[in-house]
């Protein structure tokens, strides 16, 4: 694994925190990762998984030492070295997933405790050119 960049918010990233990620797929691209952990205890809270190999976005999360059920995103609006844009919230329902503003996923959370989300990670086959963590105000 090659983390590409990590931050920790230790009052929680959910609900409230929208991550905006802008980069590039290198040509040779397999996969890459937009992970929200709880930190503490190992939680992978939501799992946003674009595969190039598969043209899929695959979601999940990691919760008592294994993956869950996953769910698929009904488009893969990603290209090899191509620009794009991905913004993730939540709300106290459900993450949102947008690609180049056109809404691609909205996942239920699985974690209760929404407050013990404190942290995000991009791990993989991305060029990230600019990442940005900006409060919603929607409450
Ligand atoms: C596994 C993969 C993990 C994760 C998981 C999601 O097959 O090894 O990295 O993507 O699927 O369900």
């Amino acid at each position: 694994m090659t983390l590409r960049f990590e931050a920790s918010c230790p009052d929680g990233l959910c609900p409230g925190w929208s991550i905006i990620l802008k980069g590039e797929t290198p040509a040779e691209a397999s996969k890459f990762e937009i992970n929200f952990l709880c930190d503490r205890d190992d939680k992978i809270a939501f799992h946003f998984n674009p595969r190039f190999t598969e043209s899929d976005i695959i979601c999940n999360s990691y919760m008592a030492n294994h993956w869950g059920q996953e769910e698929r995103c009904s488009s893969f609006p990603l290209g090899k070295e191509e620009p794009f844009q991905i913004e993730i919230y939540s709300d106290s329902d459900n993450f949102h997933v947008y690609i180049d503003e056109t809404k691609v996923m909205q996942y239920k959370h699985r974690v209760e405790d929404l407050k013990t989300v404190t942290k995000v990670q991009v791990v993989n086959d991305v060029n990230i050119s600019s990442l940005e963590i900006a409060k919603k105000h929607f409450y």
